[in-house]
């Protein structure tokens, strides 16, 4: 049985006061989904920001993650955040591998496998991101590309979520259409073999409360990973209810 998922990247994005009026408002939101154990919702703020947002969600079903995190236990490594730390802030997600840290900040697949090597065994979730480039895709490149980002990571992907976000969706209003996810999640699914059944796979890239709906709708895909519209308090909780309301309802557990 897999968890339906919705998270919201905010990126570098909000001050501490506006990042804590929506934690709020989305926990306030969030709580009739996430009682219902329909969905998972989870919050992943910046860093100086993970103390306070902790705080407002205590008590609420909602979840705390982080952006990233450092591959070593601790030590001499100015500037970074290590898993032992997001663990007492509160987080119990990390992403791993998001495309402006590989694109932007050239994180490789060996580094984004110890980041969730390191999650993993501080005890947090690494929800592992992965995604072709616009070129990439028009070469046809998409599969094996997709296949070199999870192969150092395939012996932990069972304790992992995965997110396909195409990197030419990502922030670009250009949204994969549902038939273009939902045969990539097949794909990814098909190389997890049995945990396949088990693992979420989340869709990422300019989702947003107009086009959710329809990628929501297609079994293969568990929720989503959302950046720009997680940032409106609004749009992102009326997405919480789009994906419990979404089919492919033999994926998950609703209770009556
Ligand atoms: P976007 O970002 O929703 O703004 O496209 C998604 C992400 O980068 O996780």
């Amino acid at each position: 049985m897999r968890t339906k998922m919705l998270c919201g990247n905010w990126k570098m994005n909000l001050s501490k006061t506006e990042a804590l009026t929506l934690a709020a408002n989305v926990r306030d939101a969030a709580a009739a989904y996430a009682e219902a154990e329909a969905v998972q919702c989870v919050l992943f703020p910046p860093f100086p920001y993970l103390d306070a947002v902790s705080s407002v969600l205590e008590g609420s079903p909602v979840m705390l993650g982080a952006q990233t995190l450092h591959e070593a236990e601790s030590g001499a490594y100015t500037g970074e955040v290590s898993a032992s730390m997001l663990v007492d802030m509160g987080c119990e997600l990390v992403l791993v591998g998001h495309s402006e840290r590989r694109h932007g900040l050239g994180e490789s697949d060996a580094l984004i496998a110890a980041k969730a090597s390191r999650a993993l065994e501080a005890g947090l979730t690494p929800v592992v991101c992965v995604g072709e480039t616009g070129a990439e895709r028009e070469s046809d490149a998409t599969e094996v590309v997709l296949l070199r980002q999870i192969e150092p990571l395939k012996h932990m992907l069972a304790r992992c979520a995965l997110a396909y976000e195409p990197v030419w969706a990502i922030g670009t209003g250009q949204v994969a259409t549902p038939e273009e996810a939902e045969a990539v999640h097949a794909f990814l699914r098909a190389q997890l073999g049995e945990n396949g059944a088990s693992v979420p796979i989340l869709y990422g890239g300019s989702l947003n409360g107009d086009n959710a709906p329809s990628l929501f709708s297609k079994p293969g895909v568990d929720g989503g990973l959302v950046g720009g519209a997680s940032l409106k308090a609004e749009v992102f909780s009326r997405m919480l209810g789009q994906l419990r309301n979404s089919s492919g309802e033999d994926s998950f557990h609703v209770h009556a």
